[in-house]
C-alpha cells in the first residue's frame, strides 16, 4: 500500500471512531434509565470522573506533543481542586451525598465551564448540554434525603 493511502485510512478510521463516539456521548442518557443512573453516565461521558480521580486515566493523546502537555496539566490540576470519584461511586450506590461537592458539580454544570475545552476538543459531544445539568438538578432535588454535609 502507498504511504498516501495509509494516511488517508487512517485519517478516515479516525474521523469514523470519532463520530460514533460523538453520535454516543452527545446525546442525554435514556430517558427509561433510573435517574441516578443518568447522573452517573453524564458524569462517565463528560470526563468529570477521569481527571477528577486520584488514579486519573491518561487519554490516548497524552503523550502528544503540546496537547498531551495541556492535558496531563489541566488533570493534575482537576485532582489537586476537587476529587468526584468518590461523590460519582456514591451516587451510584445510593450512599451519603456530600453535598458541597455536588453543588459545586451542578454549578460548573449549568455555566458550562466543565468539562475543559482541552478536554472537548477530543471527545466531541462531551460538553453538559443544558438538558444534562437539568437531569443532575432534579436528581439533587429528589434525593434530599440521600444529602449529608461534610461533618467539618
Ligand atoms: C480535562 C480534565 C477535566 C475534566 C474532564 C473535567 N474537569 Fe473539572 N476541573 C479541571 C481543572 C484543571 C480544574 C481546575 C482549574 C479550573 O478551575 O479551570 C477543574 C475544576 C473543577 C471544579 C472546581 C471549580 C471551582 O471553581 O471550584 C469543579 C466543581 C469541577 N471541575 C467539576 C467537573 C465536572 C462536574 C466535570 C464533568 C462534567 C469536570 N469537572 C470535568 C479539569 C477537568
Amino acid at each position: 500500500m502507498k504511504t498516501s493511502t495509509k494516511i488517508i485510512l487512517g485519517a478516515a478510521i479516525l474521523a469514523l471512531a470519532f463520530i460514533l463516539t460523538y453520535r454516543s456521548i452527545n446525546q442525554e442518557p435514556s430517558d427509561s434509565l433510573p435517574k441516578y443512573m443518568q447522573v452517573t453516565a453524564i458524569m462517565e461521558n463528560s470526563g468529570c470522573i477521569l481527571c477528577h480521580n486520584s488514579q486519573p486515566k491518561m487519554p490516548f493523546y497524552a503523550n502528544w506533543p503540546l496537547l498531551g502537555g495541556k492535558i496531563k496539566g489541566d488533570m493534575k490540576a482537576a485532582i489537586n481542586t476537587i476529587e468526584l470519584k468518590s461523590l460519582y461511586d456514591s451516587i451510584a450506590s445510593g450512599g451519603a451525598i456530600d453535598t458541597s461537592k455536588l453543588s459545586k458539580i451542578l454549578t460548573v454544570m449549568e455555566e458550562g465551564t466543565m468539562p475543559p475545552l482541552s478536554f472537548t476538543i477530543f471527545r466531541l459531544g462531551s460538553a453538559v448540554k443544558s438538558r444534562e445539568a437539568e437531569i443532575v438538578r432534579e436528581w439533587a432535588t429528589d434525593n434530599k434525603h440521600l444529602a449529608k454535609v461534610e461533618e467539618d
